[in-house]
């Protein structure tokens, strides 16, 4: 398969676990990539992808600050030419009780989450407009963006902010064959979900290590999580030719877990 044979493929959060999954599923269908994570081990995911002949660069960047973003999006032109696919996927999670919420966990969670997702969207529109070919933005959004989940009312909010900006932007360039779509991992195995397994796990009772998870798999009507690889599918059919007529979407990679 080589559905991307030609178009470059920006994907931010992708030093590891949803985004690195992401990225080789693309390079294997042929696209040029560029990996950006705020840290250094993304090169290795650029290394093994041009291990394994594919094409890509890696950019350390911050999501939160307007000129990391624009030298990210430089970076893939001077690279490969143009940008076809954008992804936002940088996210973090912290999770606490009300009382002990700092306002620096609220403001980092939504400046990575909903304004990184923002900044990158609007500079990827803004080329993908002058070079007049069309392209898709792609971000990832939650089960959180359809329900809040206890402890993480500040999560809840930047993920559900990212459906309100994939709304209104598939809105604004719905005419020049940019697609806007959004989508919402459930339970997928990564370093943020053994994080949320610890965290949830000591607030919600007195759970081990990797209970709370089993327990909350249990309640995914597939019972199983989901992997990297799961989540990839459907963002390459979200940038496929087939999904040409699908924006303004939200969809649910969850193996069930919400139905919506
Ligand atoms: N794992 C899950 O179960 C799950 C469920 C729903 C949604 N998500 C979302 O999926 C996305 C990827 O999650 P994951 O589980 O792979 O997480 P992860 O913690 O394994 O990876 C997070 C990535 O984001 C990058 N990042 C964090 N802050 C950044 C910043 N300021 N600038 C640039 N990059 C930054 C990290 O370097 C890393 O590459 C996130 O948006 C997350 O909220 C994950």
């Amino acid at each position: 398969m080589s559905r991307f044979e030609k178009k470059t493929v920006v994907i931010t959060g992708a030093s590891r676990g949803i985004g690195a999954a992401i990225a080789k599923r693309f390079s294997q269908e042929g696209a040029s990539l560029v990996v950006s994570a705020n840290e250094e081990s993304v090169h290795s995911v650029a290394d093994e992808i041009k291990r394994d002949g594919g094409r890509a660069i890696a950019f350390v960047g911050d999501v939160t600050h307007k000129a990391s973003v624009v030298a990210l999006y430089d970076a893939a032109e001077a690279a490969f030419g143009s940008v076809d696919v954008s992804i936002q996927n940088a996210g973090v999670i912290t999770i606490a009780r009300i009382e002990n919420m700092t306002e620096a966990e609220w403001d980092k969670v939504m400046a990575v989450n909903t304004k990184g997702v923002f900044l990158c969207a609007q500079e990827a529109i803004s080329r993908m407009r002058k070079h007049k070919r069309g392209g898709r933005i792609i971000s990832t959004a939650s089960g959180q963006a359809r329900e809040g989940f206890i402890f993480t009312p500040h999560y809840a909010a930047s993920k559900m902010g990212v459906v309100g900006i994939t709304q209104s932007l598939a809105k604004e360039v719905a005419t020049e064959k940019i697609t806007v779509n959004a989508f919402c991992p459930g339970i997928i195995e990564t370093d943020m979900w053994a994080y949320n397994d610890h965290a949830w796990g000591k607030l919600l009772g007195d759970y081990a290590p990797g209970e709370l998870m089993k327990e909350w798999v249990e309640g995914i009507p597939m019972k199983r999580a989901g992997t990297g690889e799961d989540v990839a599918g459907l963002v390459a059919f979200l940038a496929s030719d087939d999904a040409a007529y699908i924006t303004g979407q939200t969809i649910n990679v969850d193996g069930g877990l919400i139905m919506s």
